[in-house]
This record gives C-alpha cells, sequence and structure tokens, in this order.
C-alpha cells in the first residue's frame, strides 16, 4: 500500500522539471541517462543495483542489481529492484531477495550475491532469478550459480537451491574420446602444452563429477521460449552455454564451451539480425579492460570472435566498466542497450553504471560512448 502512494506520489513528481533525480536534471524536459554520472532514484537516493539486468513485464521495467556497502567487509543485503515507466525514473521496490540470518543457509549473510539476472517463464507463470554464489567465507571458491522464484516482478524472491552445473554431463561439443587424459593434473598455466589440454577440456573433465563452475553469469530467453545460462567457468577460462529446462528452474543436460581458454567472463548476450551477439570482457578483476564481440548463428552453435565493440573515449577499456546486460527497449524495433558497469572496488555501492545504446549498422553490432541520452527519443 505505502509502495503504491510512494509510486503515485513519484509518478506526479515526475512531472516537474526540479525533481531531484541526478539524470534528469538537465535543461530539457526530457529525462536523460548520463553514464558514469551519479543515478539517483526518484526519493533521491543513488540508485544500488549492480552488475544486474532490466526485465520488462506488466507495463514496466524492473532493474535488478547486486546491493553493494558503501565499505567491505559489511555484507551485502541480497538483490535490490526498482521500477521504472521510462528507464530513467527509478523507484526503489525493495530486496527482491534479501540475504538470510540462518547461519549455514547458503545465503547466509556474508555470502556474495552477483551479477543477478530475472526472466518470466510464461508457462508456470513465475520469475525466476539466477545469480552468481560465492558461499559466506569461502572467497570465490565455491563458483556456483543459484535460483529464486517470485509470483510478482518486484517479489520477494523465495531462494530455490544453489550449486555447479550439469553434474556428470559432458559437453555437446566434447567427446570423451578427444578429451584431455589429464584432467586434475597440475601444469604450469599459459605454456602451450597446458592451452592444448584445457582445449581438450581438462578442466571439464575435473569438474564433470562434481559439476562445472559459474561465475560471471547471464541468461537469454530466445524467441522460442528456450532460455540459456550462460556462465564464465572451468577458473573463468571457458565460457558455457547451458540450455534450462522449460521451467527455466534447472539445466537440461545439453550444454557447450566456447572459446576454451579465452579468459572471457562478464557475458551480455542479445539477438539481432537472425545472429545472436555477446559482449563479454577479459579476467581483471574489478579493472577495465578491452570489450570482446562474440557472434553465432544459433545459442548452441559454433561462436566467432569479433573486434571491440565499444567506440570513443576509453573504448580500449570499455569506457573504463564492463559488461554486463543487454537490455531490450519495449515496443521498438531494433532498440538494446548496453549496460555496463563502472566497478569501484575502494566502494562497490559508488560504482557507476554506464547505460549506451548498442548502435547498428548494416547488421554490425558497437557502442559508442554518448555523455548523455535520452531513451524516449533516441530511436
Ligand atoms: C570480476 C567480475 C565481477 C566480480 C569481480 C570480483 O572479474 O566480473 O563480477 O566477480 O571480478 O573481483
Amino acid at each position: 500500500m505505502i509502495n503504491v502512494i510512494l509510486k503515485s506520489v513519484a509518478a506526479g513528481l515526475m512531472m516537474l522539471p526540479v525533481f531531484p533525480c541526478a539524470s534528469v536534471m538537465s535543461e530539457s524536459a526530457t529525462p536523460k541517462i548520463v553514464p558514469g554520472e551519479v543515478w539517483k532514484d526518484v526519493a533521491g537516493d543513488t540508485i544500488n543495483a549492480h552488475g544486474g539486468c532490466v526485465l520488462f513485464s506488466e507495463g514496466k521495467y524492473y532493474w535488478y542489481g547486486e546491493h553493494r556497502a558503501a565499505v567491505r567487509p559489511v555484507p551485502q543485503e541480497g538483490v535490490t529492484v526498482y521500477s521504472s515507466p521510462n528507464l530513467v525514473d527509478w523507484t526503489y521496490e525493495g530486496l527482491a531477495l534479501k540475504a538470510s540470518e540462518k547461519a549455514g543457509d547458503d545465503i547466509e549473510k556474508g555470502c556474495i550475491f552477483e551479477r543477478p539476472k530475472v526472466i518470466y517463464n510464461p508457462r508456470t507463470g513465475k520469475y525466476v532469478m539466477w545469480f552468481h554464489l560465492e558461499l559466506k567465507g569461502q572467497g570465490y571458491g565455491a563458483a556456483r550459480c543459484a535460483v529464486a522464484v517470485s509470483d510478482s516482478p518486484a517479489g520477494p524472491f523465495s531462494f530455490v537451491k544453489s550449486g555447479r552445473v550439469n553434474a556428470g554431463k559432458m559437453p555437446l561439443n566434447l567427446s570423451k574420446e578427444n578429451a584431455s587424459v589429464r584432467a586434475g593434473e597440475k601444469m604450469e598455466w599459459w605454456t602451450p602444452e597446458w592451452r592444448s589440454e584445457i582445449e581438450k577440456g581438462m578442466f571439464t573433465l575435473r569438474d564433470l563429477d562434481g559439476g562445472q563452475m559459474s561465475r560471471d553469469m547471464t541468461l537469454f530467453v530466445d524467441d522460442d521460449g528456450k532460455a540459456y545460462h550462460i556462465y564464465s567457468s572451468e577458473d573463468n577460462l571457458t565460457l558455457q552455454i547451458a540450455e534450462l529446462t522449460d521451467d527455466y528452474l534447472d539445466h537440461s543436460g545439453r550444454y557447450i564451451r566456447i572459446f576454451p581458454g579465452g579468459h572471457n567472463e562478464a557475458p551480455a548476450l542479445m539477438k539481432y539480425d537472425g545472429k545472436y551477439w555477446m559482449i563479454a570482457s577479459g579476467c581483471t578483476g574489478w579493472e577495465p579492460n578491452e570489450a570482446r564481440l562474440m557472434v553465432a548463428e544459433s545459442m548452441m552453435g559454433e561462436w566467432t570472435r569479433l573486434p571491440n565493440p565499444c567506440v570513443g573515449e576509453n573504448a580500449e577499456k570499455t569506457f573504463l566498466g564492463q559488461s554486463n546486460y543487454i537490455l531490450k527497449v519495449e515496443g521498438k524495433e531494433n532498440a538494446y542497450i548496453a549496460m555496463f558497469d563502472r566497478w569501484n572496488p575502494k566502494s562497490l555501492m559508488d560504482s557507476r553504471y554506464l547505460w549506451l545504446p548498442v548502435q547498428l549498422n548494416g547488421g554490425a553490432v558497437s557502442v559508442a560512448w554518448i555523455p548523455e541520452w535520452s531513451p524516449s527519443t533516441w530511436w
């Protein structure tokens, strides 16, 4: 009820030019996105939704993200959610998924929630959240993915389970006959011999029984309703694409490895011109590096690497950010926004959002730096 009142007050305030949202404090009344600036919600609080995603549902956009504290090691509260009619003015809806207060729970306070992604399943009527989970006190060692569900886009989501991926299952594009026989062996990294073993799935086989590692991740729903989990696996060396079951709550067992040893993370996907496009980063932690673009004719097919899609100031360092999600603008054809995070490891809460329109020219995909722009007039 309070939420409803706040929302209508916010909707009224949005009409005023003096509205206290940093992103709309421009001369013009057109709500603007200013990449890299502090982005305030309609209540005037800084938006705290990092590494997240945006889902359009029931006439509104929902932005989910990692809650981050100003300083470490203050624990994360969980996954936050904001709603907006126009992708610029956001209302805080609360914690979509809350860290548990119970010792021993997978999502016990003190665990790490990263890169939450939410998709809607029309077959079950459920909103399904997947995220990268690291268990309390284990650093980044657990390398798990986790699932939560809700009947409503704003939550609350209930935690379902967490674990590694597809235990006991071989990837579709690696046969046991051609696979490495050195699973689990200690080898010096980056030597040609090691690289060849990585390509032959040395780490895939090492993790076969317990399941594949899953760190940076995203979800993608295809036009036929099939959903995919795309994640950095095998010690972040190799991306894997795993098909989800029809209810989106599990893996179907079918998965592929792409760019083995390519050291890709932060995957973000879109479909355009009948092809699948992925922007990813290299693995340098919170530090920015050059973005990578990949393309494929089918999700579970052959992926090809293309040059850096970023153009303009700091393009060789992804505008000092890291890819995270590509959102489809509702009701417009071929309108996509690439979401990047400009991490601030000293205060993760103060990490900034870089949202930029994806430029599509004659079947090519690029993202140019634009100091400010408006989703309502761009397309
Ligand atoms: C990055 C990753 C982030 C976070 C960070 C921790 O490589 O993309 O999501 O996991 O490492 O250092």
